[in-house]
């Protein structure tokens, strides 16, 4: 390789590597958290991919598939819940998949940062309704009576 051409590639590298470091919230955007409600990764409720959960009590959100990442699906190790006064650790994720007609509508998910939740409820065309500045719409029924660390489906399913 000529060395124009390494010095070139190096120059992208350390520019590419700064990026990341001036702006770690990136990690933590609402594009990031939609990127991880679409992953593959997760487990169903109950390890069940089978499981459709019709809404249920004041729900606005339709019937739906829940699916945690491997940190909540760890936390909820009672019968397939987090036990009565539990509390998710920070990176642990749950994102319910909002059926139409059977068919994928929307995304409504939950991710904790730093023992707070960053919320989110997103369009499959990637169109966000509520993004993170939102939350207080969403803690304000999540808060409701039997919550476990806010999250509500144990009340019900
Ligand atoms: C008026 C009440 C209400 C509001 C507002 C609400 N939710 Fe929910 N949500 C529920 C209920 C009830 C469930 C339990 C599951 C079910 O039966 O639908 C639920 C379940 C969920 C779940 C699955 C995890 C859990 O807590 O059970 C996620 C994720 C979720 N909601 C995200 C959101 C987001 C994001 C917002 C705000 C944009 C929001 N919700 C606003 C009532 C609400």
């Amino acid at each position: 390789m000529k060395p124009g051409i390494i010095i070139f590639i190096s120059v992208v590298l350390a520019s590419c590597t700064k990026q990341v470091g001036k702006n770690p919230e990136l990690a933590y955007s609402d594009l990031a958290l939609l990127d991880t409600a679409k992953a593959s990764y997760h487990t169903y409720y109950k390890n069940d991919p089978a499981i459709v959960l019709n809404a249920a009590g004041n729900s606005p959100h339709g019937s739906f598939k829940l699916r945690a990442n491997s940190i909540a699906f760890k936390a909820m190790n009672d019968n397939g819940k987090l036990p009565v006064n539990g509390t998710f650790p920070d990176g642990s994720f749950l994102v319910k998949d909002v059926l139409l007609n059977g068919e994928l509508e929307l995304y409504a998910y939950m991710y904790k940062r730093s023992g707070s939740w960053l919320w989110g409820e997103v369009k499959k065309d990637g169109n966000f309704l509520y993004t993170q500045k939102n939350a207080a719409i969403c803690t304000s029924c999540h808060n409701q009576p039997g919550h476990r660390d806010l999250v509500v489906t144990f009340n019900y399913h």
